[in-house]
């Protein structure tokens, strides 16, 4: 056996919809290519309970998906909480769905994290990196959320924004305005979805300083995540895949209509696949993936301190 007991920290896609067309994101073009739907409630049961006697350190009920799409999500964020009382539960989204009317239930929703994806601060840049979100009325539902979040703050907020998309001047920008306003911004590193999106297109970045960027090294590797041995992720109809970069869904590794949880985690294609990602023969997704490194580059870069693993953002 070459991974934990059991996973610490799951993935669940609980509905498949977003709606903000992110050019950053491979979601806009693999997404109408998917067969899953909104996950059913005999799966969402299933999952739960064979969840509960684990001690799971983290869940994030959305994996490639925005979790405000699902209407059913309020409702189900409240049962991963019962289920798991210890566990760290986080939901992202982006303005689009901060709307007014679901304010209130956010804010008295069971989490321990809520992140609002942000990447710039005017319409240009919405408009380059999340068109299928209307700057202005977003803008103002974030602002308007934030604000009944600063009397209450019944969890931690972040804004992400993805760094090393504009110019090193407008990143200080962006910063300074999100300190104005009293929240914590992430400033997490763009990748290219394992080369399903082109980053190109964003001319004024800077390159990325940490080691990592497609200089592999010598095998063995490790993927800096720990997907392959720390996270399961679970798709909406019960597909297991190996992790949020599999937007083509093409490395399943069990399914949970037909298998446990325990099976998948232990099964032969989860074996295999550490194996490979950790050997002389990666899986095209890890290969093409910057969290895929040689466990020498990922040794010397913690020694520098430069992004420990425990800084690296879910996606
Ligand atoms: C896939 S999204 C799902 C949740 C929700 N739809 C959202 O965007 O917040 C999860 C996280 O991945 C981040 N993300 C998307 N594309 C990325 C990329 N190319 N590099 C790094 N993070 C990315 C998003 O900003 C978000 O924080
Ligand atoms: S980053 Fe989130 S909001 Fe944007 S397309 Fe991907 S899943 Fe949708
Ligand atoms: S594709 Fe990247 S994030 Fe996914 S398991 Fe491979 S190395 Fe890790």
């Amino acid at each position: 056996m070459s991974g934990p007991a059991f996973p610490r920290k799951v993935q669940i896609q609980t509905t498949v919809a977003c709606g903000a067309d992110c050019s950053i994101c491979p979601h806009p073009e693999q997404s109408p290519h998917w067969t899953n739907g909104r996950m059913d409630e005999a799966l969402f049961d299933s999952i739960l309970e064979q969840l509960a006697p684990h001690p799971i350190e983290y869940v994030s009920p959305y994996l490639m998906a925005d979790p405000l799409s699902d209407r059913r999500i309020f409702e189900r964020i409240a049962r991963l909480r019962d289920a798991l009382p210890n566990a760290t539960l986080e939901i992202s989204t982006t303005g689009k769905y901060l709307v007014p009317k679901l304010a209130q239930q956010l804010l008295a929703a069971p989490l321990d994290e809520l992140r609002i994806s942000s990447h710039g601060i005017s319409a240009a840049e919405y408009a380059r990196t999340m068109p299928g979100v209307p700057f202005e009325k977003a803008w103002r539902n974030i602002h308007d959320f934030i604000e009944q979040w600063q009397s209450a703050q019944p969890y931690k907020l972040a804004i992400v924004c993805l760094w090393g998309l504009w110019s090193p001047q407008r990143e200080a920008e962006i910063a300074a305005y999100w300190r104005d306003q009293g929240v914590e911004l992430a400033q997490w590193r763009v990748v290219s979805r394992s080369s399903q999106v082109d980053l190109t297109t964003f001319g004024q970045a800077t390159a990325d300083p940490t080691l990592y960027v497609r200089a592999k090294g010598e095998p063995p590797y490790v993927c800096r995540q720990r997907r392959d041995s720390d996270w399961l992720h679970i798709l909406s109809d019960g597909r297991v895949t190996l992790c949020c970069m599999d937007y083509g869904q093409q490395v399943i590794l069990g399914d949970l209509r037909t298998q446990t949880l325990e099976e998948i985690w232990h099964g032969l294609a989860f074996e295999a696949i550490r194996q490979d990602l950790r050997g002389t023969c990666p899986p095209e997704l890890c290969r093409r993936c910057e969290w895929h490194v040689s466990a020498d580059t990922e040794s010397t870069q913690q020694q520098r301190n430069a992004v420990a693993v425990a800084q690296l953002p879910v996606l």
